[in-house]
């Protein structure tokens, strides 16, 4: 068995980026369907978006630590001789994704900070400003079309690593799993 490091090197994924990275992607997948169906049941209205700001909220957390580890590590390289096209388009989705788990996190919060009433959150009040109704509309277009664009982002970023695990037989899923 292959030591762990916390660490990224050249060839592995250290073991803050590997739980950083399925914490983040579960519970920005959670958030996601939260958001789209936690209006759907009315006895369950309120918990489920309670728990959406809740698992959102910790999104926006885990996703400012994650640019930070991101930005600080080395990247370990690609497997096998992609080429330059998919190197570049990896980069730019990976960091598109990582900017995402914090802007959408983040207009959720403006759309309640300019929201119609003071929001609270399991008895602890969110932020608030009244001055500004208008901008409220704005956030909650910019949070939906923001959310949209991750689901797809992600699901090209899925089927890429489907695609090296099943079609180029390499190891690129398996090292994100640290194995
Ligand atoms: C990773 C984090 C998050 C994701 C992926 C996410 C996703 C979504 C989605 C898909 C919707 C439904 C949009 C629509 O179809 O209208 C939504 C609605 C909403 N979200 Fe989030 N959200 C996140 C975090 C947050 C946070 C942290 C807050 C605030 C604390 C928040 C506040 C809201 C509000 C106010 C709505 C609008 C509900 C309504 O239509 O009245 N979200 N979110
Ligand atoms: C849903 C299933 C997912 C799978 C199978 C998956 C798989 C992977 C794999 C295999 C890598 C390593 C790529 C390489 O070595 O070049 C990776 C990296 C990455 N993934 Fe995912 N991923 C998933 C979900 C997500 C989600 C939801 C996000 C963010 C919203 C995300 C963001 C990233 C980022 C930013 C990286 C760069 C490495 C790092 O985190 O330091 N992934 N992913």
């Amino acid at each position: 068995m292959k030591p762990f490091n916390l660490f990224n090197s050249n060839d592995r994924y250290g073991l803050i980026s590997i739980y950083l990275h399925w914490i983040t992607a579960l519970l920005f997948l959670l958030a996601l369907l939260l958001g789209w169906w936690m209006e759907d049941w009315d006895l369950l209205a309120d918990f489920l978006t309670q728990t959406h700001y809740l698992i959102g909220l910790s999104v926006l957390f885990l996703g400012s630590l994650r640019i930070g580890t991101f930005a600080l590590q080395t990247q370990p390289a690609a497997l096998g001789h992609p080429p330059l096209w998919q190197e570049t388009l990896k980069d730019w989705v990976q960091k598109a994704l990582i900017a995402l788990l914090v802007l959408i996190p983040l207009t959720g919060l403006l759309t309640l900070f300019w929201g119609e009433s003071p929001t609270t959150l399991y008895g602890w009040s969110l932020p608030y400003d009244e001055s500004r109704p208008f901008l409220t509309d704005l956030f909650e277009e910019v949070h939906e079309i923001a959310s949209n664009l991750a689901l797809f982002l992600i699901a090209l970023h899925a089927l890429a690593a489907l695609k090296h695990h099943w079609f180029d037989l390499d190891n690129t899923l398996k090292r994100m799993l640290g194995r």
